[in-house]
């Protein structure tokens, strides 16, 4: 990995240039950080579990239709994705209030929401991610309406689809946050999931005993992060080879 030309770094992430153009390498590492980066810590193993856990769920989310940047694995840490413009929103949606949501609204975590509760984040770390409307997004052009209509019904529709996934092997899917892409091809442009899924930006919790397996582990210092994880991939049937 470290021949090949870096495009970006994040925080638990890093891009490299593709074997071919239009293609990139997405390298998982073990850097988990929590509050605008004001927490830092090195939880071995979780980007091999992550780049499981994430591969497994896009494609599972690419047999029902729904288009996305992965390609395939290539190794323990890295997938092949295909390049695409990021649409710098971050979408949540959520099932259960929990997190910012349950402090915004003095709302006791683990409370059922009425119905599925989609907001909008502008991505921007110096800002520290503020909360937005449809209306900035349109208005500063981030998307446009019938982009971000379609981002809508795909945000939804991957939250039903993996809601149903997760209850299937006994884990409640509490909330998620998506982050979608512009991919060209040819002349064409088309809206694409992107990014990860997996327990960095999902909240799961054990259906019977609301035991928290993701990465509140690791905000909350309530330990055993990567065992969360483990745990999560074991019961997808996925936990990565030794
Ligand atoms: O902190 P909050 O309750 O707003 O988080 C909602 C969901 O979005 C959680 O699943 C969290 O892991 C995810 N999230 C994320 N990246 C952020 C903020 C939140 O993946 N920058």
């Amino acid at each position: 990995m470290s021949r090949r030309r870096q495009v970006y770094e994040g925080k638990a992430k890093v891009l490299y240039e593709g074997p071919e153009p239009g293609t990139l390498i997405q390298y998982f590492k073990d850097d988990a950080t929590a509050f605008n980066n004001k927490k830092h810590a090195v939880i071995t193993g979780k980007g091999v579990l992550n780049n499981r856990i994430s591969e497994y769920l896009m494609m599972r989310l690419a047999e029902i239709g729904v288009p996305t940047h992965f390609v395939r694995r290539l190794n323990m840490r890295e997938q092949l994705i295909k390049e695409v413009d990021i649409i710098p929103v971050e979408v949540v949606v959520r099932n259960v209030a929990a997190g910012s949501l349950s402090q915004r609204f003095g709302l006791e975590e683990g409370t059922a929401l009425p119905r599925s509760i989609v907001e909008y984040y502008y991505k921007n770390d110096q800002l520290g991610d503020p909360l937005i409307s449809e209306e900035h997004i349109t208005a500063f052009g981030w998307a446009s309406y019938q982009e971000l209509d379609e981002i809508l019904n795909m945000t939804l529709r991957v939250n039903d689809f993996l809601s149903g996934l997760f209850l299937g092997v006994g884990l409640k899917l509490v909330d998620l946050k998506l982050e979608f892409g512009r991919l060209w091809e040819d002349e064409d442009m088309r809206i694409v999931l992107a990014d990860e899924i997996s327990p960095d930006n999902c909240r799961l919790w054990d259906v019977r005993t609301n035991e928290r397996l993701d990465k509140d582990r690791f905000r909350r210092d309530l330990g055993n992060v990567q065992e969360g994880y483990a745990e999560i991939a074991r019961r997808l049937g996925i936990l990565p080879e030794a």
